[in-house]
């Protein structure tokens, strides 16, 4: 489904009824990563993933983007659909956004996944690897940061022993478009840093991450977990970056009972 949003078309799915679960991906993907959340969790819960500007079917401008654009473009689709408030689910690049969320429409939280993500900002090196990923998609093109992206992205085994997902993940890469992705680098590369923020999470908040993810370490998920109030940490075995599709049902049952609990809760106030 599509609309428009903030100048731009948004293409985003629905499914299921229930408690509404938004679901933000990861960078450079789009809401095809959460195929195998939609297709479980959507018997128990409304379940919409959005592909963020920049990704998937939505347009991708050329122009400065910045995460609090997209936390403002998930706030129209929520207006548009007349959801006042959800769960939210934010992997990495989705998290980031999450955080951006937060601080503007902390009201429409019932409660927060932040998924392999971190609070800190960019480190001085982590900007310069941006700036120089960003050159190299432009001038060789989405392919150029395949092999780059899929070592961060999905554990050793997985790229050994699992074609079908190397080679989905792949493809989205692919297909991505270069001013979604240099535009999501300078927005990540100028992010504050959210570590202040973190006390002042008074929603209810489940921290996921693979046990094997380099780019966000569970060290990353400690940290989170430690300064948010009463937030709870699971790891996931054998998963990394992108733990939802590495290990989607131990992934989907920690997100199905996080929102259990939260269902029943509401349901008796
Ligand atoms: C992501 O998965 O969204 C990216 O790894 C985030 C990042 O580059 O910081």
């Amino acid at each position: 489904m599509q609309t428009q949003i903030n100048g731009i078309t948004i293409a985003y799915s629905d499914q299921g009824n229930g408690l509404p679960i938004v679901m933000l991906h990861a960078f450079p993907l789009n809401r095809t990563m959460w195929a195998a959340q939609e297709k479980v969790l959507s018997s128990r819960f409304r379940i919409i993933t959005i592909d963020l500007r920049g990704h998937g079917e939505s347009d991708a401008p050329l122009w400065h983007y910045t995460l609090e654009q997209s936390a403002d473009d998930v706030n129209a689709l929520l207006d548009y659909l007349s959801i006042p408030q959800a769960v939210f689910v934010g992997l990495s690049m989705g998290g980031y956004i999450l955080f951006a969320f937060y601080r503007k429409y902390a009201a429409r939280v019932k409660g927060l996944i932040l998924a392999d993500t971190k609070a800190q900002a960019d480190t001085v090196e982590g900007k310069e690897g941006r700036f120089q990923m960003a050159q190299t998609s432009y001038k060789k093109g989405p392919s150029a940061i395949v092999d780059t992206m899929l070592s961060k992205l999905l554990s050793p085994e997985t790229i050994q022993t699992r074609p079908s997902l190397v080679q989905q993940v792949r493809t989205i890469i692919e297909n991505s478009q270069i001013s979604g992705i240099a535009g999501d680098l300078m927005a990540m590369a100028e992010r504050p840093d959210s570590i202040p923020l973190l006390n002042h999470i008074t929603c209810p908040t489940q921290i996921i991450v693979g046990e094997l993810d380099q780019a966000t370490p569970p060290s990353d998920a400690r940290l989170m977990a430690d300064h948010i109030p009463n937030a709870r940490l699971a790891i996931i075995p054998n998963a990394a970056h992108l733990a939802n599709m590495e290990q989607p049902e131990a992934f989907n049952h920690i997100v199905a009972t996080f929102a259990q609990e939260l269902s029943e809760r509401i349901d008796s106030q």
